[in-house]
């Protein structure tokens, strides 16, 4: 076990799905997956390990922003050998005209945290996801007929910001806002593992609009399934 995953070593799959919510790792793991177990409950950061459609799947919470997904991701990575690591996450969109709904598989993901800075002084790195991964959850989501949109992303150590420039990030391309893929792409690189992050637009920050329970949920099994089917193509 490590500090802060209860498991054994050699209990978690290869394939890791990271929602932010541990409730919702229990959910995907009571819907999506058989065969399951709980392998954590430290902190009630629930994490389960089962199967998809006979591959072997585990599924982690990972709370919200760079250190607590920093954690959740060097230990599975590090300890339990973890290969492939698939956020499943929500964003705000920056640009109004944006549709909620839309899933965006983020290429890239901007950041205004100092975590990088820590690592190359004032070089800024550029956190990016693993090529096979995002095509293949493009073509998985073309197949289905998703809401789906390659993008890049910025994510913020600030869910709640005092005088933002979401313009300047909307003209310079980024779609919405976030709080975790700059770090788990920076920790998939430096640990020479695949990432991808997979966003639910749930919400627009400059508006305040936002999706319906019904909605979310109805958006969250979408992605949860093209995250699964992601993960076994
Ligand atoms: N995740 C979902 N909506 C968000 C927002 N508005 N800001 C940061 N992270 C988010």
């Amino acid at each position: 076990m490590t500090i802060h995953i209860a498991a054994e070593v050699g209990r978690i799959a290869d394939t890791v799905l990271l929602p932010g919510d541990p409730l919702r790792a229990r959910y995907i793991a009571e819907h999506f997956l058989e065969q399951v177990s709980c392998h954590n409950e430290i902190r009630a950061m629930y994490g389960y390990t089962g199967a998809y459609k006979g591959h072997p799947i585990s599924v982690q919470g990972t709370g919200m922003g760079i250190p607590s997904i920093s954690i959740y991701a060097t230990e599975l990575m590090q300890t339990y050998g973890a290969q492939t690591l698939i956020r499943i996450g929500t964003c705000g969109a920056i640009d109004k005209d944006f549709p909620l709904r839309e899933v965006i598989l983020a290429k890239a993901a901007s950041t205004d945290s100092s975590m990088n800075r820590h690592i190359f002084g004032q070089a800024d790195y550029a956190p990016s996801a693993d090529f096979i991964l995002l095509k293949t959850a493009y073509e998985q989501g073309r197949q289905r007929d998703l809401p789906i949109r390659v993008g890049s992303v910025l994510t913020s150590d600030a869910f709640y910001v005092d005088n933002p420039d979401w313009e300047k990030w909307s003209r310079y391309g980024v779609m919405a806002v976030e709080m975790e893929t700059a770090a788990l792409y920076t920790l998939a690189a430096k640990f020479r593992r695949r990432a991808l992050a997979l966003l639910t637009v749930s919400d627009h920050i400059l508006t305040g609009e936002k999706l319906t329970a019904k909605q979310r949920q109805q958006s969250l099994n979408d992605m949860i399934e093209l995250a699964l089917e992601t993960a076994i193509a």
